[in-house]
């Protein structure tokens, strides 16, 4: 018998859990790092072309497989891909890429997460706000992150204390699971995220120059920085594969867990407008929010060789080292740096709370047991699964997982997706459903698109990626020597949970008869 899921209870509701799930740490640290490491504006013409000709389908065909897959009480994309295709016995071990790449994102994120809330604490108390160069903010972060001993940190204690805090917090509001955990918390969180990053916002347009010996160092220079497109960037696949990956990550899809979201809609809900509007709200906090507060102002400090540099030295350093110091030359420095710091940790658990989702609803739907004891179950995996970033930060783990949970399984299982919903369900039924419900209709473009550009792209990336760096990679050319054997348990722990979970597809299939659409 199919039992009661949980459901939104209103359609702003799950706008506001999608672009919680979307706005993230992505659109305020990644994406200006991104954007630097390429060069600035180079980087917008393939991100912009990538968003339509790769996102904003990838949006509406899982908004429109979760909904679909909810219609049969499946949440996650095993149950949902053999939905589609009932003949196919091995679709459904396919679909653990759909619990697996969350739950990998999951065990880094929340680590990263944990910091935005210690610095949020840190700048409000001004403990770091006596530092005014870059190598004492860099040794106050890594002594923080456990990397070193010195004068600031003598221990990784504050930094596990401020994870335990962000994973309780996680749980939390998951236990009380999609109506009265996530979408109350996302209601709240995501306008008083956006009051921060409004203030952040006017107060970087508003920056003078600081240094009256270098006038070209002014804030419309610096968003000239990031806004003039460089055409020539169309010919270097390096740009391209950054600029789809970036689009995929932002936008939280091609990984299952808009899936998950969309399961817990009615066949009655619309999803075109819903999802496009979650795209759209993604889209601003990023280009503009994110784009004109990082970067413009670590331009009018630093000037554009400094800006590409820190960026180049590490994703993190724009957001914990450059953006502290540019802030503590601020009056009310203690409460800008709150601010800075309290969106980003906001940002950052709207986003994962959406990625704890999919492994608990796969528990609850396929294995028919209570969310209470799923998310018991989920903490424990995920609490023994977050250890390794946390413990073995210096040694390249987490880049490791963010580059096969957030990028290769992205691109891998966002091909799959695609195929499926435009040539196994066909495209005809494919764009009837879509439509259901659909308060707007999709320009008949976009059938062409999803049909033969989307699976296009999709697949020269991945061949051009295959081609260019999988020998390097699996090599481990660009790994420190000293290194290499954590790289090397990382993946071997990867391959470990992809097995389980395969095993746990297998077992839950076996045990029940997958229950028809009532
Ligand atoms: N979109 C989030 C961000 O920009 O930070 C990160 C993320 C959340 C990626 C959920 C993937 C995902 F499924």
């Amino acid at each position: 018998m199919k039992k009661n899921r949980d459901s939104w209870s209103s359609r702003l509701g799950i706008i506001m859990a999608v672009a919680g799930s979307a706005i993230g740490l992505g659109n305020f640290l990644r994406f200006p790092a991104k954007v630097a490491m390429n060069g600035g504006g180079a980087f917008m013409v393939p991100y912009f072309i990538s968003l339509l000709l790769l996102g904003v389908p990838l949006v509406w065909v899982e908004w429109t497989l979760g909904r679909y897959g909810g219609g049969f009480g499946h949440g996650t994309a095993p149950g949902i891909f053999h939905s589609i295709w009932q003949k196919n016995r091995f679709i459904k071990y396919f679909g653990v890429i759909g619990i697996f790449g969350p739950l990998v994102i999951f065990s880094y994120y929340l680590f990263i997460e944990s910091w935005t809330l210690a610095y949020s604490v840190f700048s409000f108390l001004g403990k770091y706000q006596l530092i005014t160069d870059q190598q004492g903010m860099k040794a106050f972060l890594s002594g923080y992150q456990g990397l070193t001993q010195n004068q600031y940190f003598s221990s990784i204690m504050p930094a596990y204390t401020f994870f335990l805090v962000t994973f309780i917090a996680n749980i939390v509001i998951i236990y009380h699971g999609i109506k009265k955990g996530i979408e109350k918390f996302c209601r709240i969180a995501m306008p008083l995220l956006f009051f921060f990053s409004v203030i952040l916002f006017v107060r970087v347009l508003t920056l003078g120059t600081p240094d009256p010996l270098k006038p070209d160092w002014n804030i419309v220079n610096g968003l000239g920085f990031v806004w003039n497109p460089d055409f020539s960037s169309l010919l270097n696949a390096k740009v391209w594969l950054e600029a789809a990956g970036q689009i995929f990550f932002t936008l939280s899809v091609g990984i299952g867990v808009i899936l998950t979201y969309a399961s817990y809609l009615s066949k009655a809900d619309d999803v075109v407008l819903s999802g496009t509007t979650a795209i759209s709200t993604n889209t601003v906090a990023e280009v503009i929010l994110g784009g004109t507060i990082i970067l413009p102002a670590a331009f009018v400090f630093f000037g554009p060789n400094d800006t590409q540099s820190v960026a180049n030295s590490g994703i993190f350093n724009l957001g914990f080292v450059t953006m502290p110091l540019i802030i503590n030359q601020l009056p009310f420095a203690q409460i800008f740096g709150f601010a800075w710091f309290f969106l980003l940790f906001l940002a950052g658990i709207t986003s994962s709370v959406s990625l704890a989702q999919p492994a608990v609803a796969f528990l609850e739907d396929e294995f028919n047991i209570s969310r209470k004891k799923a998310v018991g179950i989920f903490a424990i995996v995920a609490f023994i699964l977050c250890q390794p970033a946390i413990f073995f930060l210096k040694n390249g783990v987490v880049d490791e997982l963010d580059f096969w949970g957030g990028t290769f399984f992205l691109v891998l299982f966002a091909t799959v997706e695609v195929i499926l919903f435009s040539w196994v369900f066909g495209m005809n039924k494919a764009w009837d459903e879509i439509h259901q419900g659909a308060d707007m209709r999709i320009p008949r473009i976009y059938r062409f698109i999803i049909k033969y550009i989307t699976p296009a792209f999709l697949f020269i990336i991945l061949g051009v990626w295959l081609f260019q760096e999988w020998l390097p990679l699996i090599m481990m050319k660009n790994v420190a020597a000293s290194d290499q054997l954590y790289i090397l348990l990382t993946r071997a722990g990867l391959l470990f949970l992809l097995c389980v979970l395969a095993g746990l597809v297998h077992f839950a299939w076996k045990k029940r008869k997958i229950p028809q659409r009532s």
